[in-house]
């Protein structure tokens, strides 16, 4: 769109926000109804399309995905006590919206080819306090489901996926987002649909609905009253206000009416990466990022797990120097000073707390230009060779 024109055009960063151009359209038709406040025509159309497309029982729109795990630990009625498994290697907001709630993080380490959980160690981590088990479809490409879900069935424990990354990935065919009682979205600007800030609670489980609807209304009944089904709003329950504004909405369905040519866009730019790295991977003792042939991923982020932190560090310094913004990703929580408070020593998610050191996430974002990637790509090849020589002479 004209006018919106890119700042430095010989700088590329790592993420830059992505606009469709029917954005400013719906925020313009959204101002005419009248109608800014959460849950109107704008929010509808949203909820019905993640509905639809996805194959869940509800869709509700969230002002953010740390705000949708809010609302998963209100939904669970988490006391003092309670215990979550939660991976590790995640976003704090993961495991904060328990921790919130007076549970006990209990740590989980990664899988070494996809980074996610690993499910062989999940059964040794469940007591009779486990009352969660958050998984992260790290990339969006889908954790072993099938392995998890009979764990979770055999110890009458509820699923909830973090699946910020992972909008429109698969798993064995079947939608990330759709197998735990309940799963998150993010629509934070570097996610490949975005509104800024924003999310969503999926529920697949329909016990949570009604509660859900009150605890993201402050609370009220006020959804049964705006459907005629109560004739005035009270306070039910606890809650909190996690909707968001009608103009958020308007921008989030100009996106989301575009899905299908963003995930061809990112489809493209993954695959250049993997295509042109492959190579490069194999000669400087790097790895690219593992897709089961079960899984389809959403082409979310392209990363690399380096030899070692050292070269991550110098790597970065040098795509830096060259205009490029490469950045790494999760510290492992339970190193954190947070996770020590829960006990959390090194040496407890092994994989974790050595994969962090080495990952670098490469620039990717909905309109990456080929030239552009072949720049990063050629600036990796430049640092290799340099490396090279170094170690030769
Ligand atoms: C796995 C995971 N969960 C939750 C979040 C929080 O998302 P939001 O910024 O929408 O609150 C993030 C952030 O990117 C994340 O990576």
């Amino acid at each position: 769109m004209a006018e919106l024109s890119t700042e430095n055009s010989s700088f590329i960063p790592f993420n830059r926000p992505f606009f469709s151009g029917s954005e400013f359209d719906l925020i313009r038709q959204a101002i005419a109804n009248r109608r800014l406040s959460g849950d109107g025509e704008f929010t509808k159309q949203c909820h019905a399309i993640l509905e639809q497309e996805l194959g869940v029982a509800k869709a509700l729109l969230t002002t953010s995905c740390t705000h949708a795990l809010e609302m998963a630990g209100l939904l669970l009625d988490l006391k003092e006590g309670d215990e979550v498994i939660v991976p590790s290697f995640t976003f704090v907001s993961t495991v904060n919206a328990f921790v919130l709630r007076g549970a006990r993080p209990v740590f989980i380490d990664i899988r070494p080819d996809t980074l996610n959980l690993d499910e062989s160690k999940l059964e040794s981590l469940i007591t009779p306090r486990t009352k969660a088990i958050v998984v992260v479809h790290y990339a969006g490409v889908g954790c072993e489901l099938d392995r998890i879900m009979a764990i979770a069935r055999q110890h009458g424990i509820p699923v909830i996926e973090d699946n910020a990354h992972g909008l429109f990935g698969k798993y064995k065919g079947r939608h990330l987002g759709t197998f735990g009682a309940l799963a998150t979205l993010s629509f934070h600007e570097t996610k490949n649909v975005s509104c800024g800030e924003g999310g969503a609670l999926l529920i697949n489980d329909s016990r949570y609905i009604e509660r859900a609807e009150i605890i993201r209304e402050k609370g009220t009944n006020r959804n049964r009253f705006f459907r005629g089904e109560v004739d005035k709003y009270t306070w039910v329950d606890i809650g909190s206000s996690y909707l968001p504004s009608e103009i958020l909405a308007a921008f989030l369905r100009a996106q989301l009416e575009v899905r299908a040519s963003i995930q061809a866009a990112r489809k493209r730019i993954w695959e250049y990466y993997a295509e042109h790295l492959a190579g490069w991977a194999a000669t400087a003792g790097a790895r690219l990022p593992f897709v089961p042939a079960h899984c389809e991923q959403p082409y979310h982020m392209f990363y690399l797990i380096l030899s070692s932190p050292g070269e991550r560090e110098e790597l970065i310094a040098y795509l830096n120097r060259h205009g490029i913004n490469s950045v790494f990703h999760y510290q492992p929580l339970h190193l954190s000073a947070m996770g020590q408070r829960f006990g959390g020593r090194p040496g407890d998610c092994p994989v974790a707390e050595d994969v962090s050191d080495r990952l670098l996430r490469l620039p990717f974002y909905n309109d990456l230009t080929e030239a552009d990637q072949s720049r990063v790509v050629t600036a990796l090849r430049e640092f290799r060779f340099q490396r090279f020589v170094e170690a030769v002479s």
